[in-house]
This record gives C-alpha cells, sequence and structure tokens, in this order.
C-alpha cells in the first residue's frame, strides 16, 4: 500500500514529465502519444488514480484534489502544445513561413580599439580627478602655434607638417591648443584631459594623416616634475600593468620647460628586448623601451598668454599617441588595421557588456 506522500509526490512528478516530453514532440502524432501514456485509460496518472481507494479514508480527500489538479494541468500542457504545433503546420502550409524556427541574431557592432583605449584612459584620468575637456579640430594659428610660444617663423613649426584651410587656420597638429583654450575659462587650480583628432602632413608606414591624442594638464601652486613623474607611473601601471616602468629622457617643446619624452618598458618583452625565443622584439627595436608621449613643465610664456601668474602658478603637460598605446596593448603591430575597418579585425574587440 502506498502512503499519502508517495502517491502526492509521485503525480507532481507526473506534470514536469509530460512537459519534457511535450518538449520534445514535434508532431501531433507524438502529442496524441503522449496523451495516452499520460492521460489515458490505462495511462500513468489513471496508474496512480488507482492507488487512492488503498489510502487511509483521512488521506483521501486531499489525495483526489492533488489528482484531479493534476489532471487539468497536463490537459492545459497538452492544449498548449497543439495549438502551437497546429498554427505552425497552417502557416507553413499557407504561407511558407515557420514562426518556431529561431531567429536571425543580428550581427553587433563593436567599439573600434582606438575609442575604447580614449575610454579606458579617459577613465583612468577621470579616477585621478582630471575635467575631460574637447575643442575644435579646425583650430586658429593662435591656439594651435602661438599661444603656445610658437610665434610666426618659429624654427620648431617645422616638426610638425601642418596641414591649412587657410592662412591662418589649420587642422590642429596637436591637443595642445587645449591647454589654452581650458585655462583662458579657468583658473587653478585645474586638472584637464582633452582627448582627439589631430593631424599631419604625414603618411608612412608608422604615420597616418589623422591620429589620436589625449593631451594632459594640471596647474597649481607648488607643482612639481615630481607630480609629473607620479601621475604618468599611475597612469602606466594603469592602462598596461603594475609592473611597467617609466623613464624621462630631456627633450624640447615650445610650451614645456624643461620638457622630456617618456617611454615605458616594452610590454611585448618586458623590457628585456627579446622575446621568448630568444629573438629580437620588433616592438621596442631590442631597447626595451617604447616612447609614448612628451611633457613637461608648463612655460610661463603660456601662462602670460592666458592670464596666469607663473610666480604663483605653475603646472604639467603632457600629450600622449593613442594608436601608440593601443598598439602596444592589444599588440597590434601595423598602425594601418585601425584604419582598414576589416571587419575580422574589429570583430575581434566585440567584448560582453563593452559595445
Ligand atoms: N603637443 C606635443 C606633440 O604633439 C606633445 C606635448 C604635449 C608635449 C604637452 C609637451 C606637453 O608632440
Amino acid at each position: 500500500m502506498s502512503s499519502a506522500q508517495e502517491i502526492n509526490a509521485s503525480l507532481k512528478s507526473l506534470i514536469q514529465e509530460f512537459e519534457e516530453i511535450l518538449d520534445q514532440a514535434s508532431s501531433l502524432q507524438e502529442v496524441e502519444e503522449a496523451r495516452v501514456a499520460f492521460l489515458g485509460r490505462k495511462g500513468r496518472l489513471a496508474g496512480i488514480m488507482s492507488k487512492l481507494p488503498g489510502l487511509d479514508p483521512h488521506d483521501r480527500p486531499q489525495a483526489g484534489r492533488t489528482a484531479n489538479q493534476v489532471k487539468s494541468e497536463l490537459n492545459r500542457l497538452l492544449e498548449d502544445k497543439k495549438k502551437v504545433l497546429e498554427t505552425k503546420s497552417r502557416s507553413v502550409q499557407d504561407t511558407g513561413f515557420d514562426p518556431s524556427l529561431p531567429g536571425r541574431i543580428p550581427d553587433v557592432g563593436s567599439l573600434h580599439p582606438v575609442t575604447r583605449v580614449v575610454q579606458d584612459i579617459c577613465n583612468i584620468f577621470v579616477g585621478l580627478g582630471f575635467d575631460i575637456v574637447t575643442g575644435p579640430e579646425v583650430e586658429t594659428d593662435f591656439y594651435n602655434f602661438e599661444a603656445l610660444n610658437l610665434p610666426p617663423g618659429h624654427p620648431a613649426r617645422d616638426m610638425q607638417d601642418t596641414l591649412y584651410i587657410t592662412e591662418s587656420l589649420v587642422l590642429r597638429t596637436h591637443t595642445s591648443p587645449l591647454q589654452i583654450r581650458t585655462m583662458e575659462k579657468r583658473s587653478p587650480p585645474l586638472a584637464a584631459i582633452a582627448p582627439g583628432k589631430v593631424y599631419r602632413r604625414d603618411s608612412d608606414l608608422t604615420h597616418t594623416p589623422m591620429f589620436h591624442q589625449i593631451e594632459g594638464f594640471l596647474v597649481d601652486t607648488r607643482v612639481s616634475m615630481a607630480d609629473l613623474r607620479g601621475t604618468l607611473t599611475a597612469f602606466a601601471q594603469r592602462i598596461f600593468d603594475p609592473g611597467v616602468k617609466i623613464r624621462f629622457r630631456p627633450s624640447f617643446f615650445p610650451f614645456t620647460e624643461p620638457s622630456a619624452e617618456v617611454d615605458i618598458s616594452c610590454v611585448m618583452c618586458q623590457g628585456r628586448g627579446r622575446v621568448h625565443d630568444g629573438t629580437a622584439c620588433r616592438v621596442c627595436k631590442e631597447t626595451g623601451w617604447v616612447e609614448v608621449l612628451g611633457c613637461g613643465m608648463i612655460d610661463p610664456e603660456v601662462f602670460l598668454q592666458v592670464g596666469y601668474d607663473p610666480e604663483e602658478y605653475t603646472g604639467f603637460a603632457f600629450g600622449l599617441g593613442v594608436e601608440r598605446v593601443a598598439m602596444l596593448k592589444y599588440g597590434i603591430n601595423d598602425l594601418r588595421m585601425f584604419f582598414e575597418n576589416d571587419l575580422k579585425f574589429l570583430n575581434q574587440f566585440i567584448q560582453a557588456g563593452h559595445r
């Protein structure tokens, strides 16, 4: 003799089993077979119900009610499944359209690796307290050159092959104009980064006429080169890896004094100059270092242009090449990849939650 609990349990499990079988069924014929097996005169449900009279009279009414509930649930599942199959066969016959087939999943796009790196870099600096500012790509001679201590005829103007729109309008050759535009509008203390496109008359294996820079600058009382170095170290360790080292090499920019170029230890060979199999590292050309940015302490002449007192304020500035960082970060060895828009290349940057 079965107990009330056993009967209850087998009644409940019937529903799940029936659902699973219906799920598999792809024709009305199979559904009918399932009906006979579960709801037929000699089916599973009837089998369980035949045990009810053997129960303690006390338990019988409850077990009977459960059996009836299960029966109507099974019938409901059966009718639902029939409807699905009937609609399907009618639709396929009438229209040739099968609504039960899985849909076509549309291709999703991905952020361009350069965009992703710009976002990553901006996030790091925002975390360090910098604001994000932007400005025009068509820039006046004043902002692109003159206010940055590059007066007309200054030999350093030739460092950058400028694309001219008119005599006094250029496609900006760097993001440094944003230093001037921002300082004109605000007063110290300030810290900002300016991401954007820049243009130079230059096109070969390692140069494209348009590329991306991120300018960063900070002005306050008593800012020193040590602050610059600390900021750039924190940045390099976050964007690459915590073990990365940076080094400063003396350099020249008209708008910073002193100026430096900054290298990071090569992320391909970990600064060793040679890769795993002992061959020369092509990324750093065996030097163990890769140049990523130019920087320095903002020249007092620049402060005078924007009406800051150079006796009171000091500041640092840096300009970073985004494509260069992206190449190092993702191990891309050909700059042209960024501009060819080859989907096989771009699709590698699809990342969950990162579109
Ligand atoms: N504007 C410089 C360049 O494009 C980089 C730079 C920015 C250097 C800020 C110093 C300070 O080469």
